[in-house]
């Protein structure tokens, strides 16, 4: 049964979320992001992954500014985020604190937003607010509206469940890094 070095299987980890950044198509963009509501609730929705920075350890999505994801992590930053990769048999799991920043700020991004996306920071009234007609709402896109999460991470667990052999590795940003393995 081969298994990665430490190394390697840190470098597949990143490796796969640049995957499913670089690839328009590719379903590993659809991430599950988990936050805690302000009943110590878990709440998960589907976000796509926009960018990362392997060397700093960040991830960021973009959302609505009103959404009540936005909220949430207004009261406790805590965070994670889950994804499944099938072709490489491994789950992800990275967990850390989110930074929220919004509108003219990060113009730079909205730029890269096109048209037809910009609709997604413009439901009126504001995502999540209950409305008497599943049409009775309309579209105002807006910049004041359009929010970047930026994921800290502080903790990456990565189980693999090869028909080789299955494994499982944590790292911890506290310990530079460095990885343990786990029982999978
Ligand atoms: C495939 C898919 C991709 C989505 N991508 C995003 C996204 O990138 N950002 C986002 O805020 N919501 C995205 N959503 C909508 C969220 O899952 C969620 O319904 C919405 O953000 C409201 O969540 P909240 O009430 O927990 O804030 C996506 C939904 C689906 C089904």
């Amino acid at each position: 049964m081969t298994k990665p070095t430490l190394t390697a299987a840190w470098a597949q980890a990143w490796a796969i979320l640049q995957q499913a950044i670089a690839d328009d198509r590719s379903p590993l963009r659809f991430v599950t992001l988990a936050t805690v509501d302000a009943n110590h609730a878990p709440q998960l929705r589907s976000v796509v992954l926009r960018e990362l920075d392997a060397e700093a350890a960040t991830l960021y999505i973009f959302t609505d500014a009103r959404s009540h994801k936005v909220a949430e992590l207004g009261k406790n930053n805590a965070v994670s985020l889950h994804l499944w990769a099938p072709d490489h048999l491994i789950q992800l799991r990275l967990s850390g604190q989110a930074q929220i920043s919004s509108g003219t700020p990060i113009r730079d991004h909205w730029d890269t937003v096109p048209d037809h996306m910009r609709e997604a920071y413009g439901h009126v009234p504001s995502p999540g607010t209950k409305i008497a007609t599943p049409d009775a709402w309309e579209v105002r896109p807006d910049i004041q509206n359009f929010a970047k999460i930026t994921l800290i991470l502080s903790h990456i667990d990565i189980v693999c469940l090869s028909r080789d052999g299955h494994w499982r590795v944590e790292f911890l940003r506290e310990n530079n890094w460095k990885g343990d393995w786990l029982s999978p």
